[in-house]
């Protein structure tokens, strides 16, 4: 019985349901407009890595087990489902589901107890080694790509950016104009299908996270007249870390909150999902700002040198500039001067900053990890580790 011992990964757990989840979203996209279809859906041609996806899944999974705030639970889409006995769940999971086979003779189990009382249809949340998906969680990981993909979408008509996913980006393909309806088209069928949760609290937290993107693209713009990037002090970390998490972790913060309550967690479950999201997501953006200075743009499927060339002093820059006291002027005048890009380029290279972001990438993915000591051990908190890792490890 080796085997049941080695973790199991994140692609093992939530990879079949990950394998729906663009074209899902593709039906959440039809209208009558063919060329809105193909803008609105040209960035899920190039993949991408449904980091938020997962994430909203793997939380799904790991708060399924005994966090619950009532034995039996009656979640669920609008009042017509009935309620799933979870201590069904518990008990599969006390004898050790451990196998494929197992797990669907559970997933039979409760798609038998649980039937949508309109349709008659039979109501079937995913079930692997014990630990489940709701449709509505399932929605919900669906809704995150979407609020993800829209921001992309303004973002590339913002920076100006040349590719995206390997991918020609959306204006160059299809124009401006056309990629700010598709951005507006994705937010809209995306409030639509978060408005059929009928779970008042998650569309709250779910809106809040549009005016968070806002609000960290107008810290980001603003940086330079906030006195507070005036030298690489502790304050410019600060107003630096907490743009991060307006424009990257905020998202995924609020996602991983969002699925604990769609599966009626505990506050402290929820919690700590919230926990988990925003410490991953800094990891993320860390882990982004500094692949825009190692990686090629081949690699990376979008430029790299971007953030200099945008005028943007991310943490290498930040570090470097406590080394290079030089750095000032260039990080003042947004790098516009001949040669500045070039010349923060170099000394970036020159400094630790690399290595440092790398370091604090890893302190926020640690304290991530940590968060995760409130829910139960189960295969999906380790999953949730792994992705942690791997993150911390990716080159794209
Ligand atoms: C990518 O960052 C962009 C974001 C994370 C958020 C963009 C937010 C907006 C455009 C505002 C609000 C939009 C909506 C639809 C609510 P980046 O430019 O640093 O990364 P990149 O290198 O991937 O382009
Ligand atoms: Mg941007
Ligand atoms: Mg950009």
């Amino acid at each position: 019985r080796e085997r049941d011992r080695k973790p199991v990964g994140p692609k093992e757990l939530v990879g079949p349901e990950l394998s729906f989840v663009t074209d899902s979203m593709v039906r959440l996209l039809e209208s009558g407009h063919p060329m809105l279809n193909a803008v609105s859906q040209y960035y899920f041609a190039g993949g991408g890595k449904h980091v938020g996806p997962m994430l909203v899944m793997l939380i799904a999974q790991a708060a399924s087990i005994g966090t619950r705030r009532t034995g039996e639970t009656s979640i669920l889409v609008g009042s017509d489902i009935d309620r799933i006995d979870f201590s069904l769940m518990d008990r599969a999971l006390s004898q050790n589901i451990d196998s494929d086979r197992e797990s669907q003779a559970v997933n039979q189990l409760v798609a038998s107890a649980t039937r949508d009382s309109n349709g008659g249809r039979p109501y079937e949340p995913s079930v692997r080694w014990g630990l489940t998906i709701l449709p509505t969680q399932r929605r919900l990981a669906e809704i995150t790509e979407l609020i993800h993909t829209a921001s992309l979408l303004h973002d590339d008509v913002i920076d100006h950016a040349e590719t995206r996913r390997g991918l020609p980006a959306i204006q160059r393909r299809f124009g401006n104009k056309m990629a700010i309806f598709a951005g507006d088209f994705l937010l809209a069928r995306a409030s639509m299908a978060l408005a059929r949760l009928r779970d008042p609290e998650v569309i709250e937290i779910m809106s809040s996270v549009l005016s968070d993107l806002v609000d960290g693209e107008f810290k980001q713009l603003q940086n330079l007249e906030d006195a507070s990037m005036a030298q690489p002090d502790e304050r410019a970390f600060e107003y630096y870390l907490d743009k991060t998490y307006l424009k990257t972790a905020s998202l995924l913060a609020k996602s991983c909150r969002s699925s604990a309550l769609l599966g009626n967690s505990t506050d402290d479950i929820a919690e700590a999902a919230h926990l988990f999201g925003r410490n991953i997501g800094i990891a993320y953006q860390l882990i982004d700002d500094l692949l825009d200075f190692t990686v090629s743009s081949a690699a990376l499927g979008k430029p790299v040198g971007a953030d200099l060339e945008l005028g943007l002093a991310t943490a290498p820059v930040l570090y470097a500039w406590q080394e290079h006291p030089e750095l000032g002027p260039l990080v003042a005048r947004r790098f516009s001067a001949d040669g500045d890009v070039q010349t923060a380029w170099r000394l970036v290279h020159a400094s630790s900053g690399i290595d440092r972001t790398r370091a604090l990438a890893h302190q926020y993915a640690q304290r991530a990890c940590e968060a995760l000591a409130v829910f139960p051990q189960s295969h999906a908190t380790a999953a949730l580790e792994g992705l942690a890792a791997s993150l911390l490890r990716r080159s794209r």
